[in-house]
């Protein structure tokens, strides 16, 4: 539809019709008889309201989309087409690994193809828009949602972010591709720093840190085409985003020119009278349309108050068409207007959902996102040499549910898992595996596996683990004398699925305790280990990685989690992930993040007695695996790391570099593999603290034994410059130093003047 003919339809709706536009409402409601469910909504839509709606989410499906499509169309005066959204955050019924896992694998390329795959299954189930990706930087592993971050470093996040916009929409910058969705970005802004991890609270961040650290990502996914903006349930600085004039107007409006539609996350309309800076939801209703949130999902602020609001003047009628048109924009640049359907068929889904060659995607995945943490000895376990008899134990030997948080309409039936998969390699590798569950996954279990509420209790109540005796536990027996007729055991443990995502937050970042104890018992009969690791977070490993040989982290890895592990484990493939959060010491040590500021009492390496400098006395500063870490199968040295120049001027900031580093990497080791190798700068001294090292640039590469290459990184203007208070750009004068190595622990410093 052009232009004109599109303000033409939106001159001819009446002041209802257009209010109905920007309210979302569950897909419950267009599925008859299904209740209600998330936070409470102010009451039912009457049907005429439900023929006037704009948008809905959670309901996929090419038949069940189309027919709901089609009855709309009938239904509404204009025969304006409905928008579809949905969470597909890593996978619609392929899940690919969490958000987390796909940071570890520093690969740009993986997450667009991954988002692509997504969108594909997404839009031949008739889905218009996905809410992803999610771009908070994260900082703290209490918060359960940090497993749909890319991690704690603002540049891989804006780096992986813009890569998924573009998977997921594809890179025509106007409009979503066939075959594609539009991305809406969220949780603008800063919804990860929530305060002790907690869900929903406030971030308490000055203006320089949100600017510096947690607003680029969100700015390079939307210069890279993201269609949509979800506001954050936290509030910055005491303001809720949602009605945060200052976040919404003044930055992503008129700073940053967003011309895209703007929503609200889950009711967080409402949760602006909930939270007490608006009265009630009238004034809630008017406060978000002012800072200029053009969608209302599911609160029915809008639905019930928006129409007498713009009658009596307080929100003018000008205000409301611009945020219609921006609906309807977006469903025009969708060409719903005049393919409703987008040439969706129940045919076209089933040949695109689950297909081999996402499947296949989805095993590469798990292996390119999976981190070596521990792999000892003269001859490390992994990869497990074929001879040796080998017992898998442990809870996640036979679970299908691999798929972590946020994987919503995936189905564990479709999963493969490590039982199967290793009964598969066994029967064409002509071996066999021992098998053996050794303990629930927590300690209610059995309470049943598909009830969320008994989960929940379960890993509570893991606190106060019932005392069970080897010799009482039959389970553990039988787990024992596995153990002790094979050569290597296999101990696959972790978090359940419920512990990590929204409103999954921790207080304990320890393995449910029958599990720890397993492994105790495990390590007893047999001390070649290799612990693999499934979680949505990083967790406090200390005691796994003491009572194991190996350890080889699995994030939640999703469909082909089973697939993927048996080719890391057997040396197939090899673990291509390095760390996108740092792995604490101890819960005692969170947040902690590679990234963090100096102190003007830092530990030096030698400090013997750690008093009167920033430091604990009972735990080291440093994490247990710092940001960027992760082993393989092969070894890897950096030498040869200089500076393309010793000095250089600074006429502006917009020209600042390019400046060039060099690097010699080599495979020392004895079989090809892969590394990441990582560059990190250091500001100079300025008016402002700044952190002691950021990540500017990386590259993944692959080589043969005894392959060396030659890495050149070209900096530009954009790894010297910071946004300052009024938006321009600024880059210090003085001396910035680069250190290039295989982790955030490089510590080989050179520098250069910018004068
Ligand atoms: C979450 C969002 C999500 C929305 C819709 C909210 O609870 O915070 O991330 O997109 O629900 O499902």
């Amino acid at each position: 539809m052009k232009e004109e003919q599109l303000r033409d339809l939106l001159n001819s709706m009446s002041l209802k019709e257009k209010v109905f536009q920007l309210v979302q409402i569950p897909g419950q409601y267009f599925l008859s008889g299904v209740a209600d469910t998330g936070t409470k909504t102010d009451g039912r839509p009457t049907d005429e309201e439900l023929a006037l709606v704009g948008s809905t989410l959670g309901i996929f499906g090419a038949k069940t989309t189309a027919d709901i499509q089609m009855q709309h169309l009938k239904r509404h005066p204009h025969h304006i087409p409905l928008l579809f959204m949905h969470d597909v955050v890593h996978g619609l019924r392929t899940a690919f690994p969490i958000p987390l896992a796909l940071g570890a694998s520093f690969s740009p390329e993986l997450v667009k193809q991954c988002s692509a795959a997504a969108a594909a299954e997404s839009a031949a189930s008739g889905l218009h828009v996905t809410f992803a990706p999610m771009l908070d930087l994260v900082r703290d592993p209490r918060w359960g949602r940090v497993m749909e971050s890319f991690g704690e470093d603002p540049f891989l996040n804006a780096k992986l972010g813009k890569a998924s916009v573009e998977g997921f929409r594809g890179c025509d910058g106007k409009m979503p591709e066939k075959g594609r969705v539009a991305s809406c970005i969220k949780h603008f802004a800063a919804y990860g720093a929530a305060e002790a991890g907690r869900d929903y609270t406030g971030a308490d961040l000055g203006g320089r840190q949100l600017r510096e650290f947690y607003l680029p990502a969100y700015r390079e996914a939307l210069n890279a085409g993201a269609d949509m903006v979800m506001s954050s349930f936290n509030a910055i600085d005491g303001i809720p985003a949602t009605g945060n004039e200052e976040l919404l107007r003044s930055t992503l409006r008129e700073a940053w020119g967003f011309e895209g539609v703007l929503i609200s996350d889950w009711n967080s309309v409402g949760e602006l009278a909930t939270r007490g800076v608006c009265s009630d939801l009238r004034q809630a209703a008017k406060l978000a349309m002012h800072c200029g949130v053009d969608i209302d999902m599911c609160s029915f602020a809008y639905a019930r108050h928006l129409e007498a609001l713009v009658r009596e003047g307080e929100i003018t009628e000008a205000q409301l068409d611009s945020a219609v048109f921006r609906v309807l924009e977006l469903k025009n640049r969708l060409k719903l207007f005049e393919d409703p359907l987008r040439g969706v068929t129940p045919a076209g889904e089933e040949r695109t959902i689950l297909s081999p060659v996402s499947r296949a995607l989805a095993r590469k995945a798990v292996c390119e996102c999976s981190v070596l943490l521990k792999n000892t000895g003269k001859q490390p376990l992994l990869p497990i040499a074929p001879e040796r008899k080998t017992a898998f134990i442990g809870p996640y030997v036979d679970s299908k549910e691999l798929h972590g948080a946020w994987a919503v309409s995936t189905d564990p039936e479709d999963t493969v898992s490590i039982r199967q998969a290793a009964e598969e390699f066994a029967r064409v590798q002509g071996r066999q595996f021992i098998f053996s569950k050794g303990c629930r996954m927590t300690c209610r279990e059995d309470l049943g596996p598909k009830s969320e509420e008994s989960a929940v209790m379960a890993f509570r109540e893991d606190a106060f683990p019932p005392q069970i005796e080897i010799s009482d536990d039959p389970m553990l027996k039988e787990a024992v004398a596995a153990a002790e007729s094979a050569e290597t055991v296999v101990a696959c443990l972790g978090e359940h699925r419920l512990m990590s995502g929204e409103g999954a937050s921790r207080g304990e970042l320890t393995l449910p305790e029958d599990q720890l104890k397993l492994l105790r018992s495990l390590q007893l009969a047999n001390r070649n280990i290799v612990s693999v690791i499934f979680t949505g977070r990083p967790l406090d490993l200390r005691e796994v990685c003491a009572l194991s040989r190996s350890v080889l982290l699995v994030w939640m890895p999703g469909t082909e989690g089973g697939n993927g592990i048996l080719d890391l484990l057997t040396g197939s493939a090899e673990p291509g992930g390095r760390l996108s959060m740092s792995m604490p010491y101890c819960l005692g040590q969170v947040p902690v993040y590679y990234n963090h500021f100096n102190t003007g009492r830092p530990k030096a390496e030698n400090t013997k007695i750690p008093y009167y400098v920033s430091a604990y006395i009972d735990i080291p500063n440093s994490p247990l695996f710092p940001f960027g870490y992760g082993l393989g199968y092969t070894d890897f040295s950096v030498s040869g790391f200089e500076l393309g120049a010793e000095k250089a001027e600074l006429r502006n900031a917009a020209e600042a570099g390019p400046v060039t580093v060099r690097a010699m990497v080599k495979n020392i080791g004895p079989r090809c593999g892969q590394t990441v190798v990582q560059l990190y700068m250091r500001r100079p001294s300025a008016e402002a603290l700044t952190p002691v090292k950021e990540l500017k640039a990386f590259q993944k590469l692959a080589l043969d034994p005894g392959e060396e290459r030659e890495l050149v990184f070209t900096l530009g203007s954009d790894a010297f410059c910071h946004v300052s208070a009024d938006g321009s750009l600024h880059a210090d004068k003085g001396t910035y130093r680069f250190t290039v190595g295989l982790n955030s622990e490089s510590e080989d410093w050179k520098s250069l003047e910018l004068l």
